[in-house]
């Protein structure tokens, strides 16, 4: 399957890379072509208009839209920022809604430094994601305290975390596959 990941943070030292890389490290292993789309490597303008209607003279946003066009499947990568999802990551979602969207099942993956794992973010990022006529997967990755579970290069430190995220991949690989008509 051909998994792209949104990590939606620009933020500088940003933790939830750490998610990000996690994800395509072991979707790799569960032989799945998994690709990041990282918006701090956009130079992302702040939203003007629909990529495609508004010139934004950006190859980088025209190679994003192919990204997400050939993908079966998506995991959007967010952490929660004053109760919500990363500004950044909306703006990129807004700049190509809802066409490469449209029908796929997606992912989400929240982050936080703190316990409660960016539940508020997770559950406004589901309904973001049906307004783009996507589908978002009930069983959520929430991660809490990120800083004790993964490293930078994105390696699980702990047991628990392990299975949590073996739960959150094989849930979402099992539920996403049913999305493909062979
Ligand atoms: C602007 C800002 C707002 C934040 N708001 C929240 C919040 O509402 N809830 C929360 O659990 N953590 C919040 N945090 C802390 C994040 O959990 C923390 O930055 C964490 O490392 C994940 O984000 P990162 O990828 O930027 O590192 C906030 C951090 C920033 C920079």
């Amino acid at each position: 399957m051909n998994i792209t990941i949104v990590l939606g943070t620009a933020r500088e030292g940003r933790l939830s890379e750490r998610a990000a890389f996690m994800l395509e490290r072991q979707l790799a292993a569960k032989n799945q072509n998994a690709t990041i789309i990282d918006v701090a490597q956009l130079d992302l303008e702040i939203f003007k208009g629909l990529h495609g209607k508004y010139e934004y003279n950006n190859p980088k946003l025209d190679e994003a839209k192919t990204q997400l066009e050939t993908a079966d499947a998506m995991i959007f990568v967010t952490p929660e920022y004053n109760g919500s999802i990363a500004s950044s990551l909306k703006n990129f979602i807004d700049l190509f809604a809802k066409k490469p969207f449209d029908g796929k099942p997606i992912g989400v993956c929240t982050v936080s430094s703190g316990a409660m794992g960016g539940i508020r973010a997770a559950y406004q990022l589901q309904q973001i994601i049906l307004s783009i006529f996507a589908y978002p997967q009930p069983r959520m990755l929430t991660i809490g305290n990120i800083q004790n579970h993964l490293d930078s290069e994105g390696a699980i430190l702990t047991d628990d975390f392990a299975k949590k995220t073996e739960q959150f991949l094989s849930a979402f690989l099992g539920w996403a596959g049913k999305f493909i008509i062979p």
